[in-house]
């Protein structure tokens, strides 16, 4: 049995992260979707409210898992005898940041291997800050956030715009 790991921040889940989950749920036999921390970022929402929201937005998807850890990804992926970790690359832009991350993996467990899922054409400029950034201005972030999840994430907005 394969089974890959997708780790991010998912703050919040986005349309083009759930495009990567169901594309790395057809290649791999088990897909963990793990929430992590990510030092260089300021969070909105708690691991435990991330993988909530993950939770619901890929219900009814048999063989994928969510999960939250707070500690090195290769410990995880170990301790889920994971043989891949699973990324999504939108632009060039991207690269260099995924390719310094994907060689301090493997130096770190070689016998973990980095697979690059290229974003759908749609979702190339999407990311969870434009996400943010929209919703704290008033924009309309329904075609960016899956449906099911829009009103938390309009909610956590407004109790940003209030601080
Ligand atoms: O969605 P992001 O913020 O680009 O994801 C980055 C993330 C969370 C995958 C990365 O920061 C990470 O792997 N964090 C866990 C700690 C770790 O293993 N760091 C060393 C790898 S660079």
């Amino acid at each position: 049995m394969t089974t890959a790991i997708y780790p991010g921040s998912f703050d919040p889940v986005t349309v083009g992260h759930l495009d990567i989950i169901k594309r790395a749920s057809k290649l791999f036999d088990r897909v963990i979707v793990a929430v992590l921390v990510n030092m260089e970022k300021r969070p909105w929402f708690t691991i435990e409210e991330r993988t909530e929201l993950l939770k619901k937005v890929t219900e009814g998807m048999p063989n994928v898992e969510i999960a939250g850890f707070d500690g090195l990804l290769v410990d995880f992926a170990a301790q889920k005898k994971a043989s891949a970790i699973v990324k999504g690359l939108r632009a060039v832009s991207d690269f260099e940041y995924e390719f310094q991350m994907a060689l301090t993996n493997r130096k770190l467990d070689d016998t973990i291997e980095t697979v690059f899922l290229t974003s759908s054409a749609e979702n190339m400029f999407l990311s969870s800050s434009i996400v943010k950034q929209v919703g704290l201005l008033g924009g309309d972030i329904a075609a960016f956030v899956p449906e099911c999840i829009k009103d938390e994430i309009l909610l956590r907005i407004k109790q940003r715009i209030k601080k």
